[in-house]
């Protein structure tokens, strides 16, 4: 989601050792290592499981042969996620045997797929605990220091955290996500989250805009409003009556500064209303850019994914967004292969994909899940070899796509929020546009801050990159 290159994006690769904080003694008696995969909805979880380990006195710690407890939060898009997920506990069992005393847990959507599977076939596991318990963690860790397994896999129809307050686990200080729904009630064949998360469910308007107003407060300039499918956000204030759909969220949030900038993700393409187009057009700090999956561009193939949209529809809301936002950066998520595709189906895709003109894609090939609709339905008779040459196809297509689109860029004047450093030289920042580009800028002597706003020339750009000057 933050990448502007476009390339195959492999979510066990997005793991990452979180906790740069506090790990003090005096504080905290116990510490919890953990490891985050997915999406930045599990991301975004660990952040509230910090939370929740922090009050029962267990502070996050990075160095792994420091914690007490390892926790992996789990990730079951893809086979291979859970094959990562696999392997990364075969090596935190070589920490337990000579650490006794270390308990490991797995948390998240292989925790809730797998449930008491997982004690069984990884034997040295102590806690297996599904998204919508983390609640329950002080009890079942409680439980497992006595030695016996502790599990928690119950899916809840009205868990949304929303008095937790997360704790910024690898916060850059400017970006935070905020989680405004929980689960999903789509059923697109191919995928594991609906199983894995539950019934859609929509937190607390207000707790979410005052989550926005201490985020600001506390110096963060950008937020992300995060959801499986948030235009279809629906809460009602029962003291008020008052309807709070996804547009007026949005209103909320961008209102609570002008100088705080408002992002989201993910949106089905069916439910992506013009109200929504026109907030985000009407308010200068709702980023202008949009995340819309097509997942293929074969009407026959939509169908039997079940996304509920054919292609025509789909192109006519690409146009919409132009209509109604002229600048809006519009990227995609793109599968190869899926059951019965022909080559036909496949270069409708590509077809789809130039016509929309992503500025990104993220792109994988299809991978079986079990207990999916697809899985139960159709037989995954696309040989590997034929859905990687296809996915080859498609990433050469976006590569070409995101380079023209920088091109385009070239010459404009954008308003960028700087997140800090260059990567790859100190002497640079990193900033980012409305419509989700970085660009790169040299720090000069002009006293910017990590978190300012600034105003770039595109001067030159890379297929990934666009490198900017300063505008007086
Ligand atoms: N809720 C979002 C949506 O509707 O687009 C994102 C869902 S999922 C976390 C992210 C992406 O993973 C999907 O958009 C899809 O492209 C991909 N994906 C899901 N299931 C998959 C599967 N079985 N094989 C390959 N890719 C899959
Ligand atoms: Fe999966 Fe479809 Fe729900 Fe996205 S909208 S999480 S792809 S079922
Ligand atoms: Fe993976 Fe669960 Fe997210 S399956 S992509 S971590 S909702």
């Amino acid at each position: 989601m933050q990448e502007l290159d476009s390339k195959i994006i492999d979510e066990t690769k997005q793991g990452e050792a979180l906790a740069p904080f506090v790990n003090d003694p005096n504080i905290y008696q116990k510490h919890f290592y953990i490891e985050s995969y997915g999406c930045a909805m599990n991301f975004s979880d660990s952040e509230i499981v910090a939370s929740i380990l922090n009050k029962e006195g267990i502070g996050a710690t990075n160095i792994m042969e420091e914690a007490d407890l390892i926790f992996l939060n789990t990730c079951s898009i893809r086979e291979k996620a859970e094959q990562t997920v696999r392997k990364r506990l075969t090596e935190f069992r070589k920490e337990k045997k000579n650490r006794p005393g270390l308990l490991i847990g797995v948390l998240g959507c292989m925790a809730e797929r797998l449930k008491t599977k997982l004690l069984e076939e990884e034997k040295l596991v102590d806690l297996v605990i599904g998204p919508d318990a983390y609640r329950s963690l002080p009890q079942l860790i409680a439980e497992a220091e006595t030695g016996q397994k502790a599990v928690n896999v119950l899916l809840s129809r009205d868990e949304t955290y929303s008095d937790i307050s997360p704790i910024r686990l690898s916060s850059n200080g400017v970006s935070a996500f905020i989680s405004i729904m929980r689960g999903c009630n789509n059923m697109c064949s191919f995928c594991v989250v609906p199983f894995t998360r539950g019934r859609e469910r929509s937190r607390d308007a207000r707790s979410i805009v005052a989550e926005a107003e201490d985020l600001f407060s506390r110096g963060f300039k950008e937020v992300t409003l995060l959801g499986q499918n948030v235009d279809s956000y629906n809460w009602i204030n029962e003291e008020t009556n008052e309807e709070i759909t996804f547009a007026k969220l949005m209103e909320k949030v961008a209102l609570v500064s002008p100088k705080l900038r408002v992002r989201f993700s993910t949106s089905h393409p069916k439910d992506i209303t013009d109200d929504v187009l026109y907030t985000i057009a009407k308010y200068h700090n709702i980023c202008n850019y949009i995340h819309l999956p097509i997942q293929s561009g074969s009407t026959r193939v939509l169908q039997l994914m079940n996304r509920t949209y054919t292609r025509e529809w789909y192109l006519a809301k690409v146009d919409r967004i132009r209509q109604i936002i002229p600048d809006c950066g519009i990227s995609s998520d793109v599968i190869s292969g899926f059951c019965t595709e022909t080559e036909e189906d496949h270069q409708d895709t590509i077809t789809a994909m130039e016509y929309s003109k992503y500025d990104l894609s993220y792109m994988y090939f299809y991978s079986e899940r079990p207990g999916t609709l697809a899985e139960k339905r159709y037989e995954d008779d696309i040989p590997l070899e034929v859905k990687k040459r296809r996915l080859q196809e498609i990433v050469d297509v976006q590569y070409r796509l995101s380079k023209e689109s920088n091109e385009r860029d070239l010459g404009k004047t954008y308003e960028v929020l700087i997140e800090g450093n260059s990567k790859k030289n100190e002497n640079d920042w990193m900033s980012r546009t409305s419509h989700n580009k970085v660009i790169i800028f040299p720090k000069g002597n002009h006293g910017f801050q990590k978190g300012d706003y600034a105003t770039l020339k595109v001067i030159s750009c890379n297929k990934a990159t666009l490198i900017g000057e300063l505008v007086n």
